[in-house]
């Protein structure tokens, strides 16, 4: 499948609706507190996007019902918001993709609720390191191999946490999942071979137990077998003529020392 490179005029379109759906982050974060439930905070969402003229992504994208995937705890991704309230000690990844302009921005963060475990405080700081690792090899001439490589190599290599690879990143633009897929465990030199103005997403999903999942019966919320934490982050990102861009990036946003 071919993927495709944008011009300048398209990469401007890929960092306006990028550093919105950040923007998205920024704004829910001050909501994400105990008794507030993932239907609450889809909503909030839905409202702030749809306020500043731009779309939400995932809403009826192939039946999806809601605006933003609400991941609590042991769901992996794709948590459709409900009536499930937050409480002490949850972790909560919220993925975020808008539409502005007709063109798609895919970024995703974990928050916590009060006082969380040391457990899930480390699986948090290795999922986001453990993306960093990945973005760090993205440039001209590297392999898509090599970012699930580095990855792997830190989160279950280094930290033992397992990789869930049934779900990858993405190329975006115009639409939200695009090719090529972006495997989160890879082989270095393996695969396509990056160019600049590619742009896709890296969003490694990392557990504490194995790597399988279940599907719920609402047909999207993935769950660990195991009922284990897992957690997820999630940035779009360009390759530029000397290395990346991280399209998603936000001042507030974690970022490696
Ligand atoms: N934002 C998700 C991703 O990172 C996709 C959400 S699609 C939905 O790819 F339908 F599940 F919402
Ligand atoms: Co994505
Ligand atoms: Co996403």
């Amino acid at each position: 499948m071919s993927v495709d490179v944008k011009t300048p005029d398209e990469i401007e379109k890929m960092r306006a609706t990028c550093r919105f759906a950040a923007s998205v982050l920024d704004y829910i974060r001050p909501h994400v507190r105990a008794g507030v439930s993932t239907g609450e905070l889809d909503r909030l969402c839905h409202d702030y996007i749809v306020e500043h003229g731009a779309y939400p992504a995932p809403l009826n994208y192939k039946g999806f019902p809601n605006s933003v995937c609400t991941s609590v705890n042991e769901v992996v991704c794709h948590g459709v918001p409900g009536p499930r309230k937050l409480g002490d000690g949850d972790i909560i990844n919220i993925d975020v993709t808008t539409i502005v302009d007709g063109w798609c921005g895919d970024t995703s963060e974990m928050f916590t609720v009060g006082e969380i475990s040391d457990d899930a405080r480390k699986l948090i700081d290795v999922t986001r390191r453990a993306m960093w690792q990945g973005i760090l090899e993205v440039g001209p001439g590297k392999a898509l191999g090599d970012i699930g490589a580095a990855i792997f190599d830190f989160a279950h290599e280094r930290h033992g946490y397992a990789i869930v690879d049934r779900f990858c990143g993405h190329g975006i633009g115009r639409e939200m999942h695009m090719a090529p897929q972006v495997h989160h465990v890879g082989i270095r030199g393996h695969g396509m071979k990056l160019r600049p103005g590619m742009t896709f997403t890296i969003e490694p999903m990392l557990s504490q137990g194995s790597s399988h999942c279940d599907i719920l019966s609402d047909g999207w919320t993935a769950v660990t077998r195991d009922r284990q934490l897992s957690a997820q982050t999630e940035h779009t990102i360009l390759v530029t003529d000397d290395g990346f861009e991280v399209l998603t990036m936000r001042d507030s946003a974690w970022r490696p020392d």
